[in-house]
């Protein structure tokens, strides 16, 4: 197992190096929670969206792993808010007549039954909403959450809009202190919000960052960085992520590939090898 050296403060908030993601794990959700855990991994991403998530079987696995020692301090989980739009209409996991604050506060009660915790680290909401009013309407009932000491950060996720980002931060009472959004070509790579984010403590977590990327991964650079290190494109990939402060998600379901990604934490590239990452972003001749 890794140690504690996994964890990294920034913004106040201790949070993994690298987060395990588990969406789409349908009924292998616990046995994998468990498998990731038990080999390294102290953060967990999950959602109250049945739709692609399996919240309850996520908190099967924190208690078989409270049982075999693993603590639920230990443990960075975070979980999410996810509106209507985002909801399968047949498996909605609150009222959806309610009011949107009270959405929110149904939402994250059935996520603490689920998770079987009274705090979550992390309560994201999973995508901005239209018009802005509902969007603050939404925040304000995760504050009232957050100043119950129930979440202990809050983020939002799918925010690819500075502006946006820029009106909620200078709205709230209790301010965003992560943002989660898909790694990608089409957005620019975040690159001036994940700029404005770290002069305003908040942590960006990537998603999608393998997936969005095979043109990066197979560059001839990324191979020849991977031969260099003994290490495969991958590793190399999310070691770049982490020198950029970013905190990558990754929701492998092979063991091998948990190992390598928790291997990619302690891997550190050369300034001039994480420049040449960063150009290759920018470049569009992949
Ligand atoms: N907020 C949102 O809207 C949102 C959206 C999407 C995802 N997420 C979160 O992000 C998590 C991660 O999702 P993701 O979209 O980034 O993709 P992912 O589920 O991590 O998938 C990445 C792909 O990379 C592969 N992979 C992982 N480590 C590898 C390695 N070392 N070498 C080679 N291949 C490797 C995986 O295959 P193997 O299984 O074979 O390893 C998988 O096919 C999700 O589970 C979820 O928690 C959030």
């Amino acid at each position: 197992m890794q140690n504690q050296s996994e964890i990294i403060t920034t913004a106040g908030a201790e949070m993994a190096k690298i987060i395990y993601g588990t969406a789409w794990k349908k009924e292998r959700t616990a046995e994998l929670v468990i498998q990731a855990v038990k080999v390294g991994f102290r953060g967990i991403d999950t959602a109250c969206q049945p739709k692609h998530y399996a919240e309850p079987l996520v908190g099967a696995a924190l208690m078989a792993l409270k049982s075999s020692g693993i603590k639920r301090e230990e443990l960075f989980i975070q979980t999410k808010f996810t509106p209507l739009s985002g909801q399968d209409q047949n498996t909605v996991p609150y009222d959806k007549n309610a009011s949107l604050p009270m959405q929110v506060a149904q939402s994250f009660e059935t996520s603490k039954t689920n998770l079987n915790t009274k705090y979550i680290d992390s309560f994201l909401l999973h995508s901005p909403l239209s018009p802005f009013s509902d969007l603050l309407s939404v925040w304000r009932a995760m504050e009232t959450i957050h100043k119950r000491g129930e979440a202990l950060r809050l983020g939002i996720s799918n925010c690819y809009d500075l502006e946006v980002l820029q009106h909620l931060y200078n709205e709230a009472d209790i301010k965003p202190s992560i943002v989660q959004n898909r790694f990608y070509r089409d957005s620019g790579y975040d690159a001036t919000l994940r700029e404005w984010c770290a002069t305003h403590n908040i942590v960006y977590q990537s998603f999608w960052s393998l997936t969005a990327n095979p043109h990066i991964l197979e560059s001839k650079e990324l191979i020849a960085l991977a031969m260099k290190y003994r290490k495969c494109e991958a590793q190399i990939f999310f070691a770049y992520l982490i020198s950029q402060g970013i905190v990558p998600l990754s929701g492998t379901t092979s063991l091998e590939h948990m190992l390598q990604d928790l291997e990619a934490t302690s891997l550190t590239l050369t300034p001039d090898e994480i420049s040449g990452i960063s150009s290759l972003l920018l470049s569009d001749k992949l």
